[in-house]
């Protein structure tokens, strides 16, 4: 057996991650790449291109021939329209599945999915995370798969939680929840982990699994922000963002990436993700599907991400 995965969002933070440990595990990679990207972080590692992108059924075909199995990790994270969300995140899981499914050999298929989807009325993100799981279930036929939800992702090259743990570095934490809202939290290396015991593991429940650090019951922000302070050894000044606040600068923002013709993070759908009181997840289908169990604590990521 060649044990070979054919991976989207290889370039991105996730998929960059998975690409390494996967390779250390034994598994050749051949993965999806956009003329655009950049892969200069990814040139020592032996991966084998594929050029195209998720709008691309000919490049999809190229990427999914022969694979043993496909982890399909590329997504939009910003954007303005739901269409844009949608063209990329639903329409690309129906292209890369139907390339799938041609296969004679059928490959084992795992969608990175998001916590988000749990909430698809929040936001056109997570609309567009729920409906590419639809969109996988509903196509699959007889071709083994599952998606994985992971809440929020840290670790070395994140882009999005990064930043708020520097401000914290510098004195300053910047609170954009409500005070009691509760969410769970990953560190990298636990989901890739998590991948890889998937991708090993012989028969799996076609299903959608939740992925957190095991923390019960989740963070609050004051948590987040008094174990990241200890590691700074600082004290560090709580800046609530009121929510009108908050939500008038994502619709500059949004305003503003629509004239300038940008992908923001920060939208309104955005804003009410962020305010959402309950993003705790829960482990346990997971587990007793593969046995899989994060090994690293908030405290842990976080002087690893910051070092
Ligand atoms: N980060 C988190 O906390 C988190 C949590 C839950 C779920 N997720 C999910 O995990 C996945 C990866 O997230 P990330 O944080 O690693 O995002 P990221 O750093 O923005 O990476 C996104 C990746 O997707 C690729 N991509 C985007 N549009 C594409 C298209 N049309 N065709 C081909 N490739 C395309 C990008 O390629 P380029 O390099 O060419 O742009 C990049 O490799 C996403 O599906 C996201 O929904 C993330």
């Amino acid at each position: 057996m060649s044990r070979t995965i054919a991976l989207t969002g290889a370039t991105g933070f996730i998929g960059s991650i998975l690409a390494s440990s996967l390779i250390n595990a034994g598994w050749q990679i051949q993965a999806l790449v956009r003329p655009t990207s950049d892969r200069s972080h990814l040139r020592a590692t032996c991966v084998k291109w594929i050029e195209g992108n998720l709008e691309d059924l000919d490049s999809l075909r190229r990427l999914v021939r022969n694979v043993d199995a496909i982890v399909h990790c590329a997504g939009a994270v910003r954007g303005v329209s739901e269409k844009q969300f949608i063209q990329v995140n639903v329409e690309g899981v129906a292209r890369l599945v139907h390339a799938a499914v041609e296969q004679h050999s059928l490959p084992r298929f795992l969608l990175i999915s998001s916590l988000a989807a749990r909430e698809p009325h929040l936001s056109p993100y997570a609309t567009s995370k729920r409906q590419a799981e639809e969109t996988l279930a509903a196509a699959a036929g007889d071709m083994f798969w599952a998606a994985f939800r992971p809440c929020a992702v840290y670790g070395p090259g994140d882009r999005e939680l990064l930043p708020l743990f520097r401000w914290i570095g510098r004195g300053i934490a910047p609170v954009l929840g409500s005070e009691d809202a509760r969410f769970s939290l990953l560190y990298i290396d636990d989901l890739a982990e998590a991948v890889l015991l998937w991708l090993q593991h012989g028969s799996c429940k076609a299903s959608v699994f939740e992925l957190h650090d095991g923390q019960p019951n989740g963070y609050s922000w004051k948590d987040v922000i008094d174990v990241s302070a200890r590691l700074h050894a600082r004290r560090v000044l709580h800046l609530k963002v009121p929510e009108p606040m908050l939500r008038l600068l994502a619709g500059l923002n949004f305003m503003a990436a629509k004239a300038m013709n940008y992908r923001p993070m920060l939208t309104p759908g955005k804003v009410r993700e962020i305010r959402h009181a309950n993003w705790v997840c829960d482990n346990t289908a997971l587990n007793q599907e593969i046995g899989w169990r994060p090994q690293v604590s908030l405290e842990e990521g976080l002087r690893r991400t910051l070092r």
